[in-house]
């Protein structure tokens, strides 16, 4: 019987609805096993920045530091947001996370559900037996390398980023990647684009340099446009795939499709502190925060409950709870529920508070 504190940080657009569902997911798990999770909320994103004058306070940054595990909605809204702090963007409150709690390790699981094969726009077949694991470096590469800005010249604005990766933070997630490889089916693909970057030559040699420690896990390396090819035309072939921020970025959407949907996708950030219950970690939906469809209990509730799964796996040591919700997801689509982002005729299209109680009580069961 655990007692756990988790801040909870709903955010901008579908973020709040869909944490809503996760909680109540959550609460019924705490009910069924015994446990109590002290949920603490607190303001991120656009209505922190109306509020409390930044996309995230210095007191919610503290809340997440003592806490024991994070609930991340989704932070952000086109048009973008144009405030009286417009300077401030709402995606400041995930960087800061990011990096001021060291979370440099994204895990984001693509395990497509049987029942959804015929959801994806992907052939079936092609589908069969894909799961894979993309782990996203989260702290460095062009998200947070210096200098980053928009200047003007005698010739006119240019506009620069900078790319760059330590030897130690290749070395780190790499190790991740080829840790939890061990636990699956012992292959690591490393993502880069050696051709052209550097960082992607130090980021190979470094990976070469660590494979001999992991002689049971084989060591594979593919350029990031073929990797993109490749999730298409047979996704089973991957196992664990590691890469940088950016890369790790925008692959994790695309191979959110095999799954049907951005709104089947949790993600787990993790880094190295450990807590009384496990390892302290940030945990969110894949999706961002959808304006288009806010406030209209459309959105797809799964992303963010599948998120409160790996939170009990990863943060809390939780294995049967975890695995509980999983379960209780797969029934409920088995059953033939779909919100509309999985839409398939002669299914019942339900909305986020219906997906979230079937789930939920699927659990009570
Ligand atoms: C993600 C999101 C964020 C990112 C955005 C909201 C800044 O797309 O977590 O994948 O680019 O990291
Ligand atoms: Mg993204």
């Amino acid at each position: 019987m655990g007692n756990y504190s988790i801040a909870v940080l709903a955010g901008d657009g579908i973020g709040p609805e869909v944490i809503e569902q996760a909680v109540r997911v959550l609460q019924n798990i705490g009910k069924r096993y015994g446990h109590t999770f002290n949920l603490q909320h607190a303001m991120v994103g656009i209505a922190a920045i109306e509020a409390e004058g930044d996309a995230i306070s210095d007191a919610t940054m503290q809340l997440c530091q003592q806490s024991d595990a994070i609930l991340f909605g989704a932070v952000g809204g086109i048009p973008r947001f144009e405030g009286p702090n417009s300077k401030i963007q709402p995606e400041r409150a995930l960087f800061r996370l990011r990096k001021e709690l060291s979370l440099y390790a994204n895990l984001r699981p693509v395990r497509p559900l049987k029942a959804l094969l015929n959801a994806s726009t992907i052939k079936p077949e092609v589908l069969q037996g894909t799961d894979l694991l993309v782990v996203r470096e989260l702290t460095g590469g062009l998200y947070f390398g210096k200098p980053s800005e928009i200047r003007e010249t005698p010739e006119g604005l240019v506009a620069v980023d900078t790319l760059l990766y330590s030897e130690a933070e290749i070395e780190r997630i790499v190790r991740t990647a080829f840790e939890l490889a061990r636990g699956r089916r012992k292959k690591v693909t490393s993502v880069d684009k050696a051709n052209v970057l550097s960082t992607s030559r130090l980021w190979r040699r470094t990976a070469d340099r660590i494979a001999p420690d992991y002689p049971d896990v084989s060591l594979e390396h593919l350029l990031v446009d073929t990797c993109a090819m490749q999730f298409i035309r047979q996704p089973s072939s991957f196992d664990v795939i590691v890469t940088e921020n950016t890369f790790g970025d925008i692959l994790t959407d695309e191979a959110s499709m095999l799954a049907g949907s951005m709104g089947m996708l949790p993600s787990a950030s993790l880094g190295t502190r450990e807590t009384a219950h496990g390892l302290f970690g940030l945990y969110e939906p894949i999706h961002g925060s959808a304006p288009d469809i806010t406030g209209q209990n459309k959105a797809n509730p799964i992303a963010a409950i599948l998120s409160t799964a790996m939170m009990l796996r990863h943060s809390f040591n939780l294995q049967q709870e975890a695995q509980a919700i999983e379960t209780a997801v797969e029934r409920v689509i088995n059953a033939g529920y779909r919100t509309a982002d999985l839409h398939e005729p002669g299914k019942i299209t339900v909305g986020t508070k219906e997906m979230g109680g079937l789930i939920a009580e699927t659990i009570s069961d």
